[in-house]
């Protein structure tokens, strides 16, 4: 089941996709709007984005003026990636890279049949796992607000968790008088100890509590 919603400037686009799935039997839910009427597209966005986001619908398609300003209504919503696609090759890749939930599309931008066209593509198109899974992941982790400890982990960086605030200042200028190369994010420092290991663990590391560390 795919989730459609549009508002006042994607309204002419959805009914074109609509006229598209008709044809081709494929069912939908349209949460609106229904008219060439002035709405407000967050609306309609988070609408569609919490009908995907639940699994009461599979994907989503969401139309504006420029398809933009509902796609970024719809992302706020967990789970959802939505994407702004405006030729065959993103509606293609944004499904194989991206994961795609949501196919946002601009109904000032894109003519309709070229709505119909990337609207086909994107429901054809397969995942692709490798790779991509790894990143998506960090996507979620972003999302989640646990990204730091994910790009960090990625460079093989120790971090410092929970650091009280102010000891971040004097636990790196240690490190980095040690050698080691440290990036702060609010209270979690990353120290790539490469440089000066020795160093660094003999001046500074050692001397914070083991609970501190995550390899
Ligand atoms: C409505 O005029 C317009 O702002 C809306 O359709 C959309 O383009 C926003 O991103």
């Amino acid at each position: 089941m795919l989730a459609l919603g549009c508002d006042h400037g994607g309204y002419n686009l959805i009914c074109a996709i609509k006229k598209y799935l008709d044809e081709k039997g494929i069912e939908y839910k349209d949460f609106g709007t229904y008219s060439t009427d002035s709405v407000d597209y967050p609306v309609y966005g988070y609408k569609v984005a919490k009908a995907v986001a639940s699994g009461e619908c599979e994907l989503g398609i969401l139309c504006c003026g420029t398809g933009i300003g509902i796609s970024m209504a719809a992302n706020k919503v967990k789970g959802i990636r939505a994407a702004v696609v405006s030729n065959e090759f993103c509606a293609e890749m944004t499904r194989r890279h991206n994961h795609a939930n949501i196919l946002c599309m601009g109904g000032r931008v894109t003519s309709e049949e070229d709505a119909v066209k990337f609207t086909e593509i994107f429901l054809n198109t397969p995942e692709e796992g490798d790779r991509h899974l790894k990143r998506l992941a960090m996507i979620d982790e972003i999302e989640a607000g646990t990204f730091m400890f994910a790009a960090a982990a990625t460079k093989g960086d120790v971090m410092v968790k929970n650091v009280i605030p102010k000891h971040l200042e004097p636990i790196t200028s240690k490190l980095e008088k040690a050698g080691a190369t440290v990036e702060e994010f609010d209270d979690v420092l990353a120290v790539n100890l490469r440089p000066a290991f020795v160093a660094a663990r003999t001046l500074a590391i050692h001397r914070l509590p083991k609970r501190f560390f995550q390899i």
